[in-house]
């Protein structure tokens, strides 16, 4: 049995201040064929052998979630709860326990709310590949190519293959500096994670009683003390509050000997900032990506957004991101599109 596990729970704070603590950018229908969150869902209806997904999502987006799965042609998801963030080490642990319960065997695929696919079809076959390395018991992580040094995400090196289009990792490195994402570019055996991963859950929870034991006794704290409510599973406050902070990347997959890579091309993109966005957007012959009412006289290389009919022009500029919304205006660099969150941060320190 194929169990999705989306995971939703994330603030999305770089595509301020379109995207906000109640409308994360999950919720947000950014590119028009319906909301990132839904077109996850919806994809993993084209996979062999596969049930109903699991959702991963915050206590405060839980009608937002629920809302938004209705849409969809994919019914009876089961919607766990998180009381507050604790990042994806925990919450996938949420999720591996819950698939055990519902098959020991059973096979986890790991999916992000807010990735874009451009082309479904060459994700499926991607995910069909690393079947057998995760029936195995690899953690199979998805590899797209490298363009740029990015600095947003993890890089995994090729070792040598261990099955058809599937290689073990040699090492894990999550979010390096610039200098070292640039030496990885050059050197050339290094793929991007995509944040995607498949593998048995029962060998996650193992993993993780080898790398993070506190932590994986805390959620098995919070899981036993998780009750159904309606269509949701709500984890108890008091409980998840105990369980440290992690990613699966930190916690697990610079740690582990058994994970694997499947690269796959399949027009993967993160839309983790606003320059993300513009690098995935369409572009006029300026380079710039426009949406809403604009005017664009000598601009180039721009991100211009204005929404809600607010006429944004600008004139003699360029590598501009500009995004209006009725109450809030963000003027930036295109390169300092990671900083974006310091705002939020900002915002949040005064509230
Ligand atoms: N349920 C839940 N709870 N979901 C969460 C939480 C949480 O506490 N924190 C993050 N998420 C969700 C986000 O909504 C997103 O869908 C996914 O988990 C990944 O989290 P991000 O915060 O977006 O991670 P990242 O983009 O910085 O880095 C990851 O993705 C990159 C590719 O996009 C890493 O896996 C990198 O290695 C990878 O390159
Ligand atoms: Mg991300």
């Amino acid at each position: 049995m194929l169990i999705p596990l989306i995971l939703s729970g994330g603030s999305g704070t770089r595509l301020w201040p379109v995207s906000r603590r109640n409308l994360p950018k999950q919720f947000l229908s950014l590119t028009g064929r319906g909301t990132l969150f839904q077109q996850a869902v919806v994809r993993t209806q084209l996979l062999p052998d596969v049930v109903s997904p699991i959702v991963i999502a915050s206590e405060d987006q839980r009608f937002l979630a629920a809302e938004q799965l209705l849409e969809t042609s994919v019914q009876d998801a089961v919607i766990i709860l998180e009381p507050m963030a604790r990042n994806t080490a925990p919450a996938i642990a949420l999720g591996a326990l819950q698939a055990i319960e519902r098959d020991p065997e059973a096979l986890l695929l790991v999916l992000p709310a807010d990735h874009l696919i451009g082309d479904a079809d060459s994700f499926a076959k991607g995910v069909n590949l690393a079947l057998p390395a995760a029936r195995e018991g690899w953690l199979v992580t998805f590899g797209i190519r490298p363009d740029r040094p990015e600095t947003g995400f993890g890089y995994i090196k090729r070792a040598e293959s261990i099955g058809e289009h599937t290689f073990r990792v040699d090492r894990f490195v999550e979010k390096p500096a610039l200098a070292t994402a640039e030496s990885y570019l050059a050197e050339g055996s290094y793929d991007w994670n995509s944040g995607m991963f498949l593998f048995k859950a029962a060998r996650y929870i193992e993993e993780l009683g080898q790398h993070a034991p506190g932590m994986l006794e805390a959620v098995r704290q919070a899981f036993a003390s998780a009750r159904a409510d309606l269509d949701f599973v709500r984890v108890d406050a008091e409980a998840f509050a105990k369980v440290p902070d992690s990613s699966i990347d930190y916690a697990i997959m610079e740690k582990t000997t058994r994970a694997a890579v499947v690269p796959v091309s399949c027009d993967w993109s993160d839309i983790g900032s606003w320059t993300a966005l513009w690098l995935a957007g369409a572009k006029d012959e300026h380079g710039n990506h426009r949406e809403g009412d604009t005017i664009a006289i000598n601009t180039r290389n721009s991100l211009i957004c204005s929404h809600e009919r607010h006429l944004v022009a600008t004139v003699g500029v360029e590598d501009l991101l500009v995004v209006t919304t009725p109450d809030a205006t963000l003027v930036a660099h295109r390169d300092a599109a990671q900083d974006v969150k310091k705002v939020v941060d900002q915002l949040k320190a005064a509230d």
